[in-house]
């Protein structure tokens, strides 16, 4: 039985009859960018990450470059984040002009090391990206305890609606920090028909900055405050996101299952490390990623048996060719150097049956003679 990493159809399936009518109300107003299905998304949004403010924009990427530009990071400016991430968190602090600045992660969460944050600090650094990877945030208020004065962004595109508890509160991912960014690309928990992205902050003044920036740089049509750009969040793709909203805590919970099902299923093969999720968290699993010395053979193993899987992420960043000119080396960054010759994500989405789970189990277990 074939096993995708990743099943959208599947998913379609379930709630097709919703999501079209919504698509449709959009179609029939002719209402295509910005307008109330944007604002009506960019309040749930904002309900649900306990943020006073949602600013809707083009993708998980835009929001990461829009908050910067919020904060006035430009060139000269320094921004701590970690290497172990996509492409997005640290090409876009260099797109504003800035340097990224990496720091290693913590080999069980491989999410940035507050310690490691607080020593790369310099009279240059204007902000700190921690990434909540895989759908567990990042020790968020640990962060922004270690860098007293600097603004936090915190890149939620793998985990809305995540939590972790803080001094005794459950704190929503894009809650705590200055500034919070959401994607919305199709593999995401929250996944639209395309691309999409949101910015969340408690900051009014940050808010209205953001929505000017993602209209040109002005609050008035053909009236431009400072040069912005053209990321709107697509009225289609806000629709689309609205229907499919309701259905995301009991998505993630699924997720949360099937988590725990492997977890069991694998706790007598030595040869793997399951994912660990900090206690404080409660992890959406936008992804379940294991570890193991003999990565490369059980994925083919796996690929053979028409299992999916994918290694996130295989190079990390500060060994990316386009970040030689920052002069890191081999070693740099000694955790996310292993990690990335380590990792497998194995699939985990909610519509997973019993079967395809019991499939993915005893294609890793075959491999490892168990
Ligand atoms: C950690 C992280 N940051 C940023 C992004 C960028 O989001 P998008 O693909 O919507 O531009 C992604 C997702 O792809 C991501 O996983």
């Amino acid at each position: 039985m074939p096993v995708p990493l990743l099943d959208l159809r599947a998913q379609h399936a379930t709630i097709r009859d919703e999501v079209v009518a919504a698509m449709m109300d959009v179609v029939d107003s002719q209402l295509f960018i910005l307008g109330a299905a944007v604002e009506r998304l960019e309040r749930s949004v904002a309900e649900l990450s306990h943020t006073k403010h949602a600013v809707g924009c083009a993708n998980g990427t835009d929001a990461l470059l829009l908050a910067m530009r919020a904060l006035d990071i430009g060139r000269g400016d320094e921004v701590i984040t970690t290497p172990f991430t996509f492409f997005a968190t640290a090409g876009t602090i260099h797109n504003v002009g800035a340097t990224p600045v990496f720091v290693d992660i913590d080999p069980a969460t491989f999410n940035i090391l507050p310690d490691a944050a607080a020593a790369a600090r310099t009279s240059r650094t204007k902000s700190c990206i921690p990434v909540d990877l895989f759908g567990q945030m990042a020790p968020i208020e640990a962060v922004m305890g270690a860098l007293p004065g600097i603004p936090v962004i915190e890149d939620a595109a793998q985990t809305i609606g995540a939590r972790r508890s803080i001094d005794g509160e459950w704190r929503m991912a894009g809650e705590v920090p200055t500034i919070g960014t959401f994607s919305f690309f199709p593999s995401k928990n929250l996944g639209g028909y395309g691309d999409g992205g949101m910015i969340v902050t408690q900051d009014e003044a940050l808010a209205a900055r953001l929505r000017r920036l993602r209209m040109h740089g002005g609050a008035k049509m053909y009236f431009h405050d400072e040069v912005g750009y053209n990321s709107r969040l697509d009225a289609l793709q806000a629709a689309v996101l609205q229907a499919k909203l309701p259905h995301l805590q009991g998505w993630s919970a699924k997720r949360r299952s099937n988590a725990a099902y492997y977890d069991r299923a694998f706790a007598d093969v030595p040869e793997i490390r399951t994912p660990a999720v900090d206690p404080a968290n409660e992890s959406i699993y936008n992804q379940y990623t294991i570890r193991t010395d003999r990565r490369d053979g059980l994925q083919s193993f796996l690929k053979e048996r028409g299992i999916g899987s994918a290694i996130y992420y295989p190079l990390p960043l500060h060994l990316q060719p386009c970040f030689a000119y920052l002069g890191y080396k081999k070693g740099s960054c000694p955790e996310s150097e292993r990690a990335a010759g380590e990792v497998l994500s194995l699939p985990i989405y909610p519509e997973l049956t019993k079967a395809q789970l019991d499939e993915v189990i005893e294609g890793v277990r075959a491999y490892y003679g168990h």
